[in-house]
């Protein structure tokens, strides 16, 4: 079944072996507007829950190291958007307005990415973040590097393959690792490996992470690297089930993993928890 209100080519049917359902087919088109108009059609609001959490995280690593300028590795970073919000005066709902308005939807991708790159660039920008983003989509990434979001790309699935010399001078100077809507496609895997490459100094931490994913995994993993790991008390929604199959298959997951559902997920909503890592 294709909905027709959220996008042409997602297929809300199909679901991936952790139950949710597959987007590959947004994740990888040439410009962010089948991405903006699915997530939107769902609520997607992750990266603006962890907007203060990414904020706050910036600031006390500034204050810490003394340097005013971070070098942030955004992982799954798509299209640029936690890039976009967090350093451009933008909100979400504006960012999705952006790009699934009926002039952006006229526009080529080449005009699009002119129009971006005009608008980005003489935007004041938070001079004092620079975006790296880490993505497994060269299109995405590709992207977001020409409008200007992000200063430098690696593209990457380290989930599978060994960082090359080439990623490894990207990721070795790396100050903060944020990500949104990534981890479960992301795991453990790839973050020990970035740690490796950044050692003996650890990136300081700031993750959202969906309930249906093992967070003692990634809490075993930081703290046996030597960080002190927070999670936050409040959960924070981060879309609308694309569908009741979806739903039903999060759901008994979520059994699964010993969580209670109620007043959650069996709302209607996927639910994420927000952790920040420090070293101790
Ligand atoms: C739900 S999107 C989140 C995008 C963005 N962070 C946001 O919150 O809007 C998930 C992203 O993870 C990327 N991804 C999937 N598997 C990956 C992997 N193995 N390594 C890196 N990125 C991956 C996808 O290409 C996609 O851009």
């Amino acid at each position: 079944m294709i909905n027709r209100h959220q996008d042409r080519q997602v297929d809300h049917s199909e679901l991936d072996a952790t139950g949710k359902t597959v987007f590959d087919g947004i994740y990888t088109a040439p410009d962010p507007r089948p991405y903006c108009e699915a997530m939107h059609a769902l609520d997607y609001a992750i990266p603006k829950h962890a907007h203060p959490m990414f904020s706050a995280l910036f600031q006390d690593y500034r204050e810490q190291s003394g340097k005013e300028s971070v070098r942030v590795l955004d992982l799954g970073s798509s299209y640029g958007i936690n890039a976009a919000l967090l350093q451009f005066n933008m909100e979400l709902p504006e960012l999705y307005q952006r790009y699934t308005s009926p002039e952006a939807q006229a526009l080529s991708t080449n005009e699009l990415i002119q129009r971006d790159r005009n608008d980005y660039y003489r935007q004041p920008t938070h001079q004092t973040l620079d975006m790296v983003g880490f993505d497994i989509s060269a299109q995405a990434l590709q992207y977001a590097k020409e409008v200007g979001l992000i200063v430098d790309a690696v593209q990457a699935n380290l989930e599978t393959d060994e960082v090359t010399t080439e990623q490894s001078e990207q990721l070795k100077n790396i100050n903060c690792i944020i990500s949104s809507g990534c981890i479960g496609y992301v795991t453990t895997i790839t973050l020990e490996k970035i740690i490796d490459v950044c050692a003996p100094h650890l990136p300081w931490m700031g993750h959202c992470v969906l309930r249906m994913f093992s967070l003692q995994q990634l809490i075993t993993l930081l703290q046996a690297q030597g960080y002190e790991v927070e999670i936050s008390p409040e959960l924070v929604p981060q879309r609308r089930f694309a569908s009741s199959k979806e739903q039903k298959q999060v759901l008994s997951r979520l059994l699964e993993l010993g969580i209670d559902p109620t007043g959650f997920e069996d709302q209607g909503w996927l639910y994420a928890w927000l952790i920040t890592a420090k070293p101790l």
